[in-house]
């Protein structure tokens, strides 16, 4: 069996193309009948046997692109990204039908709410690759009736992602842009007469979801984004050391400044689950008991860095000189 606690055997069923350099993935699991339940907006890890450099396992995270209803497979999108960090061409150029991996449990940090209001408006915004964790949004905005609009943008035409999926979508909910033929997408006309009724969903290139966020700020509607890389730090922002108070076990550990949380508590023999290390996943969270924690990673909402009750150790650091932790 591949991978550590918690991960579950599964082998290559099928790899599909779904796009130019996409890779539809779908997986089965090996000696269960089926994997655990997930919902739209969920993505799992995928444990890559010897992929770096080392012959370590990689470790990378996907959004879940599949039927939530069909437990007897998973289905991921996979971008090949020849710049990115090695775990998409490695499953491009290595990983075959047969081969056996591990994938880790579902977890979701961009849940599909319920509507709030009978006259709610669902508003899809998916840049490229995006359009993963949408795809089981849109079926269930569908299956419930929602009143929901797509919005599919990228470079060009042949780089829209899943477009028999989208060729699916009743013709009056979707709008496809490509930059190629008609130039950025125009975000401020697009949201300009969106009221507090409309939730945004959207996923794909950080300039996307950054222009979104700045929208957001002024706006009635809500927006809900999933990133799939980490925000560069702002320039000259310096780190300093601090203490951190594990209650559980009792330990004060110092942070130097040169070393996260996460590996403070790692080297005192605390274990702490961790997968991308970049703040983009959640797996590595804990419950902030005191303190004030400063925030760096990307999974959590501005409700949820202003409540301060949790917080990703693998990049978030502390405002004071003393966190408590719940561990
Ligand atoms: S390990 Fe992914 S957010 Fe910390």
């Amino acid at each position: 069996m591949m991978g550590g606690a918690g991960h579950i055997p599964a082998r290559v069923l099928r790899r599909e193309p779904a796009g130019e350099g996409v890779l539809r993935l779908v997986l089965a699991p090996v000696g269960a009948p089926g994997f655990p339940a997930w919902q739209p907006g969920a993505h799992a890890d995928l444990v890559l046997p010897g992929g770096d450099a080392a012959g370590e396992p990689l470790v990378r995270q996907y959004s879940l692109c599949g039927d939530p209803a069909d437990l007897s497979e998973y289905h991921f999108g996979i971008l090949r990204e020849a710049d990115g960090r090695g775990g998409s061409t490695w499953v491009h150029d290595r990983l075959r039908v047969g081969d056996e991996i591990a994938v880790g449990a579902p977890r979701n940090h961009f849940p599909f709410a319920p509507v709030a209001a009978p006259a709610a408006r669902t508003l899809f915004i998916a840049g490229g690759i995006g359009i993963t964790p949408i795809l089981p949004m849109l079926r269930q905005a569908m299956a419930e009736d929602r009143d929901w609009r797509l919005v599919a943008a990228a470079r060009s035409r042949a780089r829209l992602p899943f477009r028999a999926e989208l060729a699916a979508l009743p013709a009056h909910r979707l709008r496809l842009h490509c930059d190629d033929e008609a130039g950025l997408l125009d975000l401020a006309g697009l949201l300009a007469g969106e009221g507090a009724g409309t939730t945004v969903y959207s996923c794909g290139p950080a300039p996307l979801l950054d222009a979104l966020q700045s929208l957001a700020e002024d706006a009635p509607w809500q927006l809900r984004i999933e990133r799939f890389s980490a925000q560069p730090a702002p320039a000259g922002r310096s780190d300093r050391p601090f203490e951190v108070v594990c209650r559980a076990s009792g330990k004060r550990l110092r942070v130097p400044a040169d070393k996260s949380v996460l590996q403070v508590l790692r080297e005192a023999g605390l274990r702490v689950e961790s997968s991308c290390r970049d703040g983009v996943c959640g797996t590595c969270e804990l419950r902030v008991l005191a303190g004030t924690p400063d925030h760096r990673d990307s999974v959590l909402t501005a409700e949820e860095r202003a409540e301060g009750t949790h917080m990703m150790v693998c990049v978030s650091r502390a405002v004071g000189d003393v966190l408590e932790l719940d561990i």
